[in-house]
């Protein structure tokens, strides 16, 4: 069976970008796949959080995951730092990574330059942890968004040097996956510039009140209008089409969509409408967040069984690179 793993870093709440970029496709394959879903807080630390920050954003994360449906029964969620033998096979493959490769990644120059005071070498090697995350479980396939895909070619990069270096088969060159051979998704943020996303200050959360929502979507960047009939739409349009079209019915689409083409569009209305779409959207997992994230003892429960399956996977895994490399025991 082929082995799936997506993880999300622990920095603030799963929001609309996440969900249709990432977590839905991974709902998805529960069902026929081993599948495995994390927090990864370690990556967080690039960002220097403090330390009661760092607790409360991984039990809220966790609380979020289950509350979209990813299910502990099906599959092993855990969190990364319960996994010692990640930033194990993290420092091994660092030796075979190279500072021209990891300095030219589009994710590290962006970094960089948001937070120039602070370029630390877990932010230069971010692209090595999140291929020690997917090749530790051998993972085939791995559900992310359009944003992450530069870090996953890295993660095949160095799966692919691996096994080349050693003359082995040990990891599999893990994909990215998406339903019936669609495009990577990539969900705009409501500021009209670019993806949806925690830093960007431009996101929807899933636990946002109806009343933020409405406040937020009210607010998104516009322009005039169209004037001509059949216009093409330009990028601060299209993107408020984008989010419409993973929360709103078809029909309500194509209505604005001609609304668009014949000029009678009133932006008002469509941005009201995209607000109760989201709001209808998000409203039961909302509810449930809240539920889940009241009950301590079963998100214990769930972190302990999936550190449990996800450290056999992982050790066994380590094991075999060990031995590999040519490290054996004298005892
Ligand atoms: P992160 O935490 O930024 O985002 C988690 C997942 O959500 C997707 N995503 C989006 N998809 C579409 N449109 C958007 N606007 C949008 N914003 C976020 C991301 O593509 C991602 O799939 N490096 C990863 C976390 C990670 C990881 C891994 C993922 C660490 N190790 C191993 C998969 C496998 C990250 O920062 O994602």
């Amino acid at each position: 069976m082929s082995t799936v793993v997506s993880g999300i870093r622990s920095t603030g709440n799963l929001h609309l970008g996440n969900y249709f970029g990432a977590v839905k496709n991974f709902i998805e394959m529960q069902h026929t796949h081993q599948t495995f879903f994390f927090i990864a807080d370690f990556h967080s630390l690039t960002t220097h959080p403090v330390p009661g920050d760092l607790h409360t954003n991984v039990k809220q994360v966790l609380a979020e995951y289950l509350a979209c449906g990813i299910d502990p029964e099906k599959s092993t969620i855990f969190i990364q730092s319960d996994i010692p033998e990640i930033p194990e096979l993290y420092l091994l493959l660092n030796m075979n990574a190279y500072l021209g490769e990891l300095e030219r990644t589009a994710s590290f120059k962006g970094k960089a330059r948001q937070q120039p005071e602070n370029v630390n070498a877990g932010l230069l090697t971010y692209p090595v942890l999140m291929a020690a995350d997917i090749i530790i479980h051998k993972a085939h396939f791995v559900p992310v968004g359009k944003d992450q895909e530069q870090n996953l070619e890295m993660s095949r990069t160095f799966a692919r040097r691996f096994n080349r270096m050693y003359n082995v088969e040990t990891f599999p060159i893990p994909r990215a996956y998406t339903f019936e051979g669609k495009d990577m998704v990539k969900i705009p943020g409501l500021d009209g510039s670019g993806k949806m996303g925690k830093s960007e200050g431009n996101a929807i959360s899933l636990a946002e009140s109806p009343a933020s929502i409405r406040k937020k979507v009210m607010r998104a960047v516009t322009d005039t209008g169209p004037t001509e009939m059949h216009q093409i739409k330009p990028d601060v349009i299209r993107n408020l089409f984008t989010l419409m079209e993973v929360v709103s019915a078809p029909d309500v689409v194509s209505h604005f969509d001609t609304a668009y083409s014949n000029c009678s569009i009133r932006y008002g209305d469509l941005n009201k409408q995209l607000a109760e779409d989201i709001i209808h959207f998000t409203t039961p997992i909302r509810t449930r967040i809240e539920e889940i994230s009241k009950d301590s003892v079963y998100l214990s429960k769930v972190a302990k069984n999936g550190a449990e399956k996800a450290r056999e996977s992982a050790s066994k895994t380590l094991q075999e690179v060990r031995e590999i490399i040519g490290f054996r025991k004298f005892y």
